[in-house]
């Protein structure tokens, strides 16, 4: 198949499409000089290794589910689509407070979605981006006519306050997408271009329920730097070239890693999303916060290509290409 028959049964897809997003971040912002006057770091450290000024901190009861409710209104009130028209609720997250039972099906009974198909997905920062591969492809198989797809993550809650290694990265946020199916319509969720490194399983972990969050930051950094073949791949898919891209939106887990993804992606042109700084590593939430947050700054503009990279831990990856809403 050329690279224009691609592009062309790409771009015309009656598939589904991203309608809206929404977010959510705790009120509670926290410094790098707040940071520092509790454990042995500074804002220098932080803003050049990692990229970060600042982050929200959810509040002690505030759970994975409320801050999913908030960002799933915000999404579906952006969508103009009633609640009784979402037959599928799919929440990315790794920090839900119970394992049993998951969280997406009271998510959505908060939000008034009665008894859709819900379920949790659990694949680490990659999850938004793995949750929105199966998701579009339930839609393309016709098994929902529309669906929420929500990444929530409570990072605060696993990792070690006193541990300068990891409190200062991570932080607290939800994101949101309404996803409608069939139809005739411009904008599109492309193909997936997926994987995962097993042999890498114990480089990101939490040990057992009384453990923190650890990692191997170097191993990470270093596996996290070598996506792009899985995000260009996902050019591929999709039809799409890196030169036609207007944004590039990574996993926010560090700076230095967006911008050397960014870097070897060969798409000059696009902008790049620096949601971390402002934000940290929200885990799953981290990709739909930034294209909420993106969205509402005027930079991503409606029929955008827009490239995805998701990857977190298992080792997990995930990549696809979408048009804005
Ligand atoms: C975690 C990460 C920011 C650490 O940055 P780094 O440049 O690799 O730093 P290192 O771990 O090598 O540590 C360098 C030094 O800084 C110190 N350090 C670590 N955290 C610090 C902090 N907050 N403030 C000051 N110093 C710190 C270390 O103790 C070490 O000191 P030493 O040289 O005396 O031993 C970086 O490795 C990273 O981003 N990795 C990828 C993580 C990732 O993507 N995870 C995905 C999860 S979703």
């Amino acid at each position: 198949m050329s690279a224009q028959t691609r592009r062309t049964s790409a771009r015309t897809s009656t598939g589904p499409r991203i309608l809206a997003f929404g977010h959510y971040q705790p009120e509670r912002v926290v410094t790098n000089e707040e940071l520092a006057a509790r454990v042995d770091t500074s804002d220098e450290w932080i803003r050049s290794r990692v990229g970060i000024a600042s982050r929200h901190i959810a509040a002690p009861q505030e759970s994975v589910t409320d801050m999913a409710v908030h960002a799933g209104a915000k999404a579906l009130a952006a969508s103009g689509l009633p609640a009784d028209e979402i037959d599928l609720v799919v929440l990315a997250t790794c920090t839900q407070e119970t394992q049993i039972p998951v969280a997406a099906p009271a998510v959505a009974h908060r939000l008034g979605i009665e008894a859709p198909g819900a379920y949790d997905i659990n694949a680490g920062c990659a999850g938004f981006t793995y949750a929105l591969a199966v998701t579009a492809d339930a839609l393309r198989a016709g098994s929902a006519r529309n669906a929420l797809v929500i990444g929530s993550d409570k990072m605060s809650a696993w990792v070690d306050p006193s541990d300068r290694s990891t409190c200062v990265i991570f932080a607290d946020a939800a994101g949101a997408a309404v996803l409608a199916g069939r139809g005739s319509h411009d904008g599109w969720i492309g193909p997936v271009a997926w994987g995962s490194s097993g042999r890498n399983a114990d480089k990101i972990t939490v040990r057992d329920r009384h453990s923190f969050f650890a990692q191997d930051g170097q191993a990470v950094y270093r596996w996290a730097t070598s996506l792009a073949p899985v995000a260009l791949e996902a050019c591929r898919r999709a039809g799409v070239a890196p030169t036609e891209l207007a944004a590039f939106v990574p996993h926010q887990a560090n700076l230095r890693i967006v911008r050397s993804l960014a870097r070897q992606l060969g798409a000059p042109q696009a902008l790049v999303a620096d949601d971390i700084v402002e934000s940290g590593n929200t885990s799953a939430a981290s990709i739909p916060l930034a294209l909420s947050r993106m969205t509402e700054q005027g930079r991503l503009h409606s029929g955008d290509p827009v490239l995805l990279l998701g990857f977190g831990h298992g080792l997990t990856c995930a990549a696809q290409v979408i048009t804005a809403p």
